[in-house]
């Protein structure tokens, strides 16, 4: 059975509908890059798949849990089902520890010392183990972003959502975000990532989907699908940003 399994999406705001019928299946393990134009459709697909958003039709198997389900309780899913966004959003007033530990002492009901080792173990992980004691502001933007995943992590979800989570970071910065989704590769998390990185994607994904006015335009093995697009709308995308 796929990890995630997303069939016939349908989603609107008001009167404009942005998902078109999306379908997809990822298989544990995988990683999929999402590309696409600005305002296709990958956030808010992404944001459906961790129930962030409710679709209007179709369905969304998440790890057997039915994210479209009405009855389904949306925190136990969100703790399998972690995402990181652009912007890190970690606590100011607490240090790195505390703001990874915050989920695992609330959400878990962990205790104290329990929930300091997860979190400890996850900073050290994405090579802040220096950092435990700093708070978010003496971080740069790239530290700050592996903190973030950090916090996401000490959940142990069984799939990770990223969505763009290097554009905001100066250009020096976003190799060490990148290294830690490749050690996260390597250990075989499953992974959905929006991303413009196309070199990442190329070298790192399994899977691209390339998505265009609401729909999965081309979903295919990523080198193939990069290198050789069968559609003239990702031929053109790829030839934009890769210019
Ligand atoms: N909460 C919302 N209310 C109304 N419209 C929305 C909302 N969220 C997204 N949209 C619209 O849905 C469409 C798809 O947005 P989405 O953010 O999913 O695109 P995207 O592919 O992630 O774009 P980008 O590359 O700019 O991040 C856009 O037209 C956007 O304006
Ligand atoms: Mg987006």
């Amino acid at each position: 059975m796929p990890l995630v399994e997303i069939t016939d999406i349908h989603k609107s705001f008001g009167l404009v509908e942005v998902l078109k019928g999306v379908s997809l299946t990822l298989e544990k393990g995988e990683i999929a890059a999402v590309i696409g134009r600005s305002g296709s459709g990958k956030s808010t697909m992404l944001r459906c798949v961790n129930g962030l958003e409710r679709v209007q039709s179709g369905r969304i198997v998440v790890d057997g849990l039915e994210v479209t389900a009405p009855a389904t309780d949306l925190n136990v899913l969100r703790q399998r089902v972690g995402m990181v966004f652009q912007s890190y959003n970690l606590f100011p007033h607490l240090n790195v520890e505390r703001n990874v530990m915050l989920a695992l002492r609330k959400v878990r009901r962990m205790a104290d010392a329990e929930a300091r080792d997860i979190a400890r173990a996850m900073v050290a992980k994405v090579g802040l183990a220096d950092k435990l004691a700093a708070y978010p502001d003496e971080l740069s933007g790239g530290q700050q972003q592996r903190v973030a995943i950090a916090r996401s992590l000490a959940m142990q979800p069984t799939i990770m959502l990223f969505d763009e989570i290097t554009s905001a970071l100066d250009p020096e910065l976003v190799g060490e975000v990148l290294k830690v989704l490749e050690e996260l590769a390597r250990e075989g998390m499953t992974m959905m990532l929006v991303t413009h990185e196309m070199n990442f994607a190329k070298n790192v994904a399994d899977r691209v989907i390339f998505m265009h006015q609401g729909n999965v335009h081309e979903d295919g093995p990523a080198r193939e699908t990069l290198l050789e697009p069968r559609t003239p709308e990702l031929g053109s995308f790829l030839s934009a940003v890769l210019h």
